[in-house]
């Protein structure tokens, strides 16, 4: 496989070289018919590219040319025996990988800290979610990923299980023992279904956590788009072949995706394929040297924390991603929320997330000294102002426990409803999702029973003004709860 290629990248600007006249979709043609405002901010060569499936271009649903050689280098490049493009992100590429693992009814062990795409996926196949508890880091207030007994324990106790699904790493950058529940898993039969919306460097750095292909899974969706360097949005379904069949995989992938798929995002998904092998290692090598640097400058702020390898529990089993930079700002008595407002309005800078206790910053190589001497000071500069007044820190980590399931998400999903106040559910089964975005983990999923625990969880978030969504009602003042049956 020659990785200097780009064959789909390639035949664009081929195509657009050769000017030829256009009488298809899309209608701006080259921006033409477009505002001229957005046309000129945007550029011409992104709009000369924004074509469609047109036959030299070859079709994402039916792949025979450049696509399927772009595929093709893919798959070389993840070591996967199929790459499948997705132009509508992880989230799609999640939904088709449990349609191509379970049917109706079917089992399927999933950790209870999953992306909403995996709900999204439980609620359309209906398949019936035996739901395994990660393991909860009480220091930062955030959940890991799966243990190898959960999951061994659980395939003995329930001996019709269709599929074990994980992810890994998270989003705060925690690695389980792949290879091992891929091991435990093949062992009974089971195929292992990868999250990996937050994996795609591991692929190119030795000394980050295993890759799900490297580690034997079956099927795994990886967000090129987070951290591989495509546009937004663009990601790749890669696939074994053995238990999970490539040919089936082609085809729910083709029925999820819209058949107007975006040459733009194809295109910078061949081009980050090439500049991942070519040059992913040293990228990525320079994020783990200055994210380790950041770290350790951080650490040295009072009242800051970074999670690492040292002060992460049962670091035996879990392997720490170096790219991620987790803050607990505890501590200091504040929120993680009321520090990422104070980092955009202070200093200008946008983090990837902050929830009750925490920031999350990403490095992918790109960052420049600049960058992280901005951010040191603005650390630095909040930490100084905070520990000054809050001598006894207020906040501290409260989990909610986790809720248990009555129904399947989709009976819950599709069951006769009534709307009640939140505060007033605590008993009920609920209908709909509540969840913080991001990370899209959450609080309360169809089918559950609402906790009081979880109601209180909910009011803290929404008090300390994290975007807690996924209720009809966006003041989640009411939520939908299932009727019941008598
Ligand atoms: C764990 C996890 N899985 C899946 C996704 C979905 O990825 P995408 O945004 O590419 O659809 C995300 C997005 O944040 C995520 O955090």
């Amino acid at each position: 496989m020659n990785h200097h290629e780009t064959p789909l990248f390639t035949a664009l600007k081929d195509h657009i070289a050769r000017d030829p006249i256009q009488f298809h979709i899309p209608g701006h043609k080259r921006g033409r018919g477009m505002n001229n405002v957005f046309r000129d901010f945007i550029g011409t060569n992104a709009l000369e590219m924004d074509l469609i499936n047109i036959a030299p271009l070859d079709d994402l649903h039916h792949p025979t040319g450049p696509i399927k050689a772009a595929q093709e280098l893919a798959a070389s490049a993840f070591r996967a025996d199929s790459t499948f493009f997705s132009v509508q992100g992880t989230s799609s590429a999640i939904v088709a990988m449990i349609m191509s693992a379970v049917k109706p009814g079917d089992k399927i062990l999933v950790p209870r800290n999953i992306h909403k795409s995996v709900l999204t996926a439980l609620i359309i196949t209906g398949a019936h979610p035996i739901f395994l508890h990660p393991k909860l880091d009480e220091t930062f207030g955030i959940a890991h990923g799966l243990s190898v007994e959960s999951i061994k324990d659980a395939l003995t106790q329930h001996s019709d299980i269709r599929a074990v699904l994980v992810t890994n790493p998270t989003y705060f950058g925690v690695a389980c023992d792949l290879k091992r529940i891929v091991e435990i898993s093949h062992a009974f039969g089971v195929p292992v279904l990868v999250d990996e919306a937050h994996g795609t460097h591991t692929y190119f750095h030795d000394s980050l956590p295993l890759s799900a292909m490297a580690a034997g899974a079956d099927i795994a969706a990886t967000s090129v788009h987070k951290l591989g360097g495509s546009l937004v949005g663009a990601s790749i379904l890669n696939v074994r072949s053995g238990i999970i069949d490539p040919l089936h995989v082609q085809v729910i992938m083709s029925m999820l995706t819209t058949t107007s798929t975006s040459y733009l995002m194809l295109a910078s998904l061949d081009a980050a394929r090439q500049d991942l092998v070519l040059h992913g290692r040293e990228r990525f090598e320079r994020a783990i040297q200055m994210a380790n640097r950041i770290r350790d400058e951080i650490n040295g702020i009072p009242g800051l924390r970074c999670l690492d390898k040292r002060v992460l529990q049962d670091s035996a089993t879990y392997q720490i991603d170096a790219t991620k930079l987790t803050i607990s700002v505890k501590d200091l008595g504040i929120r993680g929320y009321d520090v990422e407002l104070m980092l955009r309005k202070e200093f200008n800078i946008e983090v990837e997330l902050s929830d009750l206790y925490n920031i999350l910053c990403i490095f992918t190589g790109s960052e420049t000294e600049n960058d992280m001497a901005q951010l040191v000071r603005g650390l630095r500069f909040i930490a100084e102002g905070f520990s000054k007044y809050s001598r006894t820190p207020e906040v501290s980590v409260k989990l909610p426990p986790l809720p248990v399931l009555q129904i399947t998400p989709r009976e819950a999903f599709y069951a006769k409803t009534k709307r009640v106040r939140l505060s007033e559910a605590v008993g009920e089964t609920i209908a709909e999702t509540i969840m913080v975005y991001p990370p899209g983990i959450p609080i309360l999923l169809p089918g559950e029973m609402v906790t009081q625990e979880a109601i209180d969880f909910t009011e803290e978030n929404l008090r300390a003004g994290l975007p807690v969504q996924g209720t009809d009602d966006p003041e989640i003042q009411y939520v939908k709860v299932v009727c019941s049956r008598s």
